[in-house]
């Protein structure tokens, strides 16, 4: 990254990747692929998620399974505590590791958090409450692994045993719609790579990598091919 981009996305080394989409889309997947082939290029390189496995987060994915029952503005006001922690936790926190030049990869950030809530609040209202996490740390980009709810529908189906909260085909739906409109108003101010999903693996691993090495990292020494 040059200085320009760094003093953009507000960190002083290193850089954060954000993957986003709904549930299903295959992120973890396509995480775990391009984290593999970071390692290879010698990069340093780790994986984070959200929500994390803090106290906060645990909370959530107990009101994910159904265990606790909460209001959706307190559910997004969760959300928004768990990141900061993520952020600022002195035992574990990201923004640290990024300022010693480390490339963190995470599963999900405030993007997230625009399209999942603003589906029951207002999305202004939900971008508020991640003002400071936006502030600490931009990533350096976004990468929006888009698939049509249906397909995600079936892929959670057919590889999970029980569906979460937001695991409903309707609920997809608008929170893809959310998505884009929350790209849409912060066009000026992100970087959102859009990838389409609806490919196989080893096709949207490809797309990603060279999209990170030419548009993200400036790799430009580095094999572009996965
Ligand atoms: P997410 O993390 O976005 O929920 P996952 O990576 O866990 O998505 O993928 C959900 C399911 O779909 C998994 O069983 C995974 O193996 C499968 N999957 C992921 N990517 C693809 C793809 N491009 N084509 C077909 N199936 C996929
Ligand atoms: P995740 O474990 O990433 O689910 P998946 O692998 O199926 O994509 O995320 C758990 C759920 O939490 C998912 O339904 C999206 C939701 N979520 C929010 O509602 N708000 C947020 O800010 C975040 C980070 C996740």
């Amino acid at each position: 990254m040059d200085q320009t981009d760094q003093k953009k996305n507000g960190i002083k080394k290193g850089a954060l990747i954000a993957f986003e989409g709904i549930d299903g889309s295959g992120k973890s997947t396509q995480i775990r692929l391009l984290h593999e082939r970071m390692k290879k290029e010698g990069v340093c390189c780790e994986t984070t998620m959200e929500p994390t496995h803090s106290p906060i987060g645990s909370l959530l994915r107990q009101i994910l399974t159904g265990q606790l029952r909460a209001d959706s503005r307190t559910i997004a006001a969760l959300f928004a505590a768990d990141r900061l922690d993520h952020l600022l936790n002195e035992e574990n926190g990201i923004v640290k590791p990024i300022q010693e030049g480390a490339v963190v990869i995470t599963d999900r950030y405030y993007f997230s958090s625009y399209a999942y809530h603003s589906v029951d609040v207002p999305m202004d209202w939900v971008i508020q409450l991640n003002q400071q996490a936006r502030e600490i740390l931009r990533p350096a980009a976004s990468f929006f692994i888009d698939v049509d709810p249906e397909t995600a529908m079936e892929r959670i189906l057919k590889s999970r045993s029980h569906q979460e909260l937001f695991e409903k085909k309707s609920y997809l739906i608008q929170v893809r719609e959310k998505y884009l409109e929350a790209f849409q108003k912060m066009r000026d101010v992100e970087t959102v790579i859009r990838i389409d999903g609806n490919r196989s693996e080893t096709e949207i691993a490809q797309e990603i990598w060279s999209r990170v090495c030419d548009e993200v990292l400036h790799f430009s020494s580095l094999s572009a091919t996965m």
